[in-house]
């Protein structure tokens, strides 16, 4: 197939996995026109921004701490739950900036991530066969047939959700809610709370200590926007091609399309075709684009498709997020990471170590053991140091409540209190403490 010439619906002439069958194909039009008009969620020269950033991450002079729900939901859409996501997200990244002695590019799997690729497209319970679930922008989790009819309306509902979460994500990273203090205050709460606390106050005290030394010499969150205001870049898989299209806007000043439904989005593991519709969608908007890499990958194929996805071989469009496993990393990662070294491939390099370790639990939930995760992470950073590439981001499910999906971590969570509380409608995440936790250890890695 031609790769001329590109427009915002170029797409439609490729295969598309994973999209949601619209009943009603008039009114999905008319919802996406609708779309069409309304502003866009966040703006070109915020992503420009951004891409700016992660080009130094992916050469060692920041990090990449991207995190948020599995799928996210239109009831969870409030002003608690998207606080205590960030919240937890900008804890980590103090520590995690401390430790790096770089700057952490905090970044939401947020305001937007509600479409979900499945590997089967039906789900059968008591011997019922129904559509599967595909995130509150196409149907609806319940399992009856009026609940896993993709409904459009959904769409649009899922636009507006998504521009109330980001103006709240605004006002709190701009209204002094993520001052340097007020995050650290909160870490030092952690320590002392901890199971693990002991050994995590060391670190909490050295950036006591700096930010001290900060104030004495004058730099006060009043004048210093740097210590009272947070950078929050948000990202979605993009998934659902009629909608991303809807987003995707010609940027004024540059003339350059940007799709403007998030600051990066990413191309899924089940959907990075070459020949795909997600490949031709993605390789004309100007944004950071993320690609999942897992277990099953054509190499030839992943790199023609980095080859039409970033053909100018620029800094921070590509970051490559690999999803292998604990037992499958040490197999997959080197070889990729020599592939594209020999192909001289401006990357950044980010693990995922959620989704190559979920596995059923004995009381049948499906969950991630704290200490796989771990695992994976470490090899992440060794496998990188030592092929001389640099290990630049980090991608986790997580949730600022206190849930019970992940087994392990200081909580120590075993699997019968995974029913405690259960909550995520897709895969399981990370809660606050575990994800501290972990941003307490990867402290460690960033410091070697
Ligand atoms: C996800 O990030 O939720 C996801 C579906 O990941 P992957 O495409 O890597 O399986
Ligand atoms: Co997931």
């Amino acid at each position: 197939m031609s790769r001329e010439n590109w427009s915002k619906d170029s797409w439609k002439s490729f295969p598309a996995q994973q999209q949601a069958e619209w009943p009603d194909q008039q009114k999905y039009d008319a919802i996406l026109q609708q779309i069409t008009a309304l502003p866009p969620v966040v703006f070109a020269g915020e992503i420009r921004k951004l891409k700016k950033r992660l080009a130094d991450a992916a050469k060692g002079e920041a990090f990449l701490l991207q995190g948020g729900d599995c799928a996210e939901e239109f009831s969870e859409c409030t002003a608690p739950t998207i606080r205590e996501t960030m919240k937890v997200i900008l804890q980590m990244a103090v520590i995690m900036t401390y430790a790096g002695e770089r700057p952490v590019i905090k970044m939401g799997r947020i305001a937007g991530q509600y479409a979900k690729p499945r590997s089967k497209p039906t789900e059968i319970q008591d011997g019922v066969e129904l559509p599967s679930f595909r995130g509150d922008m196409v149907n609806a989790a319940g399992f009856t047939k009026e609940d896993r009819e993709p409904d459009c309306q959904r769409l649009l509902t899922g636009y507006f959700h998504a521009a109330s979460s980001l103006n709240i994500l605004r006002a709190f990273t701009r209204g002094g809610y993520a001052s340097l203090d007020k995050v650290h205050a909160w870490n030092k709460e952690f320590v002392k709370q901890s199971a693990q606390g002991k050994s995590y106050e060391q670190l909490a005290h050295e950036i006591e200590k700096a930010l001290t030394f900060m104030k004495v010499i004058g730099f006060d969150p009043e004048t210093v926007p740097q210590i009272s205001e947070a950078q929050f870049f948000t990202s979605h898989e993009a998934l659902l091609l009629g909608y991303e299209e809807s987003l995707t806007r010609q940027d004024s000043l540059t003339g350059k399309w940007y799709d403007c439904s998030a600051h990066l989005v990413w191309i899924g593991d089940r959907t990075r075709q070459l020949d795909g519709a997600h490949v031709e969608f993605l390789r004309g908007v100007h944004n950071p684009i993320g690609m999942k890499i897992g277990p099953n990958h054509d190499m030839d194929e992943i790199k023609r498709i980095i080859q039409v996805l970033n053909p100018d071989n620029e800094w921070g469009r590509m970051v490559i997020i690999t999803r292998f496993g604990k037992d499958k990393v040490d197999k997959h990662l080197p070889n990729l990471i020599r592939n594209f070294e020999k192909e001289g491939f401006h990357v950044l390099w980010s693990c995922d170590p959620m989704h190559g370790n979920t596995y059923t639990s004995e009381s049948n939930f499906k969950t991630r053991n704290f200490n796989d995760i771990l695992s994976e992470i470490r090899s992440f950073f060794e496998i990188h140091r030592a092929e001389g590439t640099v290990p630049g981001g980090i991608h986790f499910e997580l949730t600022g409540k206190d849930v019970t999906e992940c087994v392990g971590g200081a909580q120590e969570i075993t699997d019968l209190q995974l029913q405690h509380n259960y909550a995520t409608s897709c895969d399981p995440r990370l809660n606050a403490q575990q994800s501290l936790d972990l941003a307490f250890l990867i402290a460690e890695m960033l410091r070697k």
